[in-house]
């Protein structure tokens, strides 16, 4: 599989395809546009519906490392750029002798040997000869501090360590950034990225990735799960299923030796969609009706 820059849309539709990932031309086009202007990819969607996934089918397109940082409630530069390697400059400290300068000493702990370097540093900094993908995942989980952070160093693509001093990439990396949007995210920030919304997928679509991701399921059955979580998802529920849940649901009745499905099935599965209990309850008693119209789409 060819790993050179991708030199139209198709191409980059072709190329994750060839990965097994169904994406649509929406979604090439804003790769491609991304790659072609050095931009970073902004993926906003619900859970579960591919952006975690997109980053590193990119990688693999671009025979590029994947560095990833998963954003949390409190990340903080420490975890995500650098932190110095207390343990080990102590240690350096006490094996020197009375006799040697301590300035010497104290400039050669504060230097890269001594850095316990971070995704971000990581990214910043790399020898690559195909620069990294840096996938910053779930960025509406972090801190507004943390995200102006960012601002910086997606702007210039340095990263300031009073010690050493500035480090600057060689060649930026891809950057890739996702969001569940369970908070919005700063303008600012946006506005440095082209934006991407993945919506749920069609039926005939959701299909395509069953059978890509889980081939195990017999045609039939790919196709009348794909139909029963789109059902769902018409539903008022507390959580509506992903396509990781069609995947895991495909696998799990595949896994029961099922080719096609029934109510008791579908029943005796439905947590591999339904992740509440107040959802179970609700679609339980639906699950006749919800199988047929599964069965006639
Ligand atoms: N278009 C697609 N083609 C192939 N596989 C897909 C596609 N969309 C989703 N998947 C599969 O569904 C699963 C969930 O995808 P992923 O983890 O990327 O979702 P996400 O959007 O990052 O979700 P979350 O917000 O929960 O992190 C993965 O196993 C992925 O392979
Ligand atoms: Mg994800």
């Amino acid at each position: 599989m060819s790993t050179a820059a991708p030199a139209t849309i198709d191409d980059v539709e072709a190329r994750l395809r060839e990965r097994r990932y169904i994406g649509d031309r929406a979604l090439a086009t804003s790769i491609y546009l991304a790659l072609k202007l050095e931009k970073p990819l902004f993926i906003e969607g619900e859970a579960g519906v591919g952006k975690t996934e997109a980053a590193k089918v990119m990688a693999d397109v671009l025979g590029a490392r994947l560095i990833r940082l998963q954003c949390y409630e409190g990340i903080d530069l420490a975890h995500a750029v650098y932190e110095w390697n207390y343990p080990r400059q102590l240690l350096h400290i006490r094996l020197l002798n009375e006799s040697e300068d301590r300035r010497l000493a104290e400039r050669e702990i504060f230097s890269q040997e001594f850095l316990l370097r971070r995704p971000l540093l990581d990214a910043i900094d790399n020898e690559d000869e195909t620069p990294p993908v840096l996938l910053i995942d779930e960025i509406d989980r972090s801190d507004e501090e943390f995200e102006a952070f960012l601002l910086e160093l997606l702007s210039d693509f340095q990263v300031s360590i009073p010690e050493i001093g500035t480090i600057k990439a060689k060649k930026p990396p891809f950057v890739v950034i996702t969001s569940n949007r369970t908070r919005e995210v700063h303008d600012a920030l946006k506005r440095r990225c082209l934006y991407h919304w993945i919506d749920y997928p069609n039926l005939e679509k959701e299909v395509e990735i069953v059978r890509a991701r889980a081939p195990e399921a017999a045609d039939g059955l790919a196709r009348e799960v794909a139909a029963l979580v789109q059902g769902l998802r018409g539903m008022d529920l507390y959580k509506v299923p992903g396509v990781a849940e069609t995947l895991d649901w495909a696998r799990a009745l595949a896994a029961l030796g099922a080719r096609s499905i029934d109510t008791s099935l579908v029943d005796a599965t439905l947590g591999a969609a339904l992740k509440y209990q107040e959802d179970l309850e609700r679609v339980r008693e639906k699950v006749p009706a919800l199988v047929e119209q599964a069965k006639r789409a």
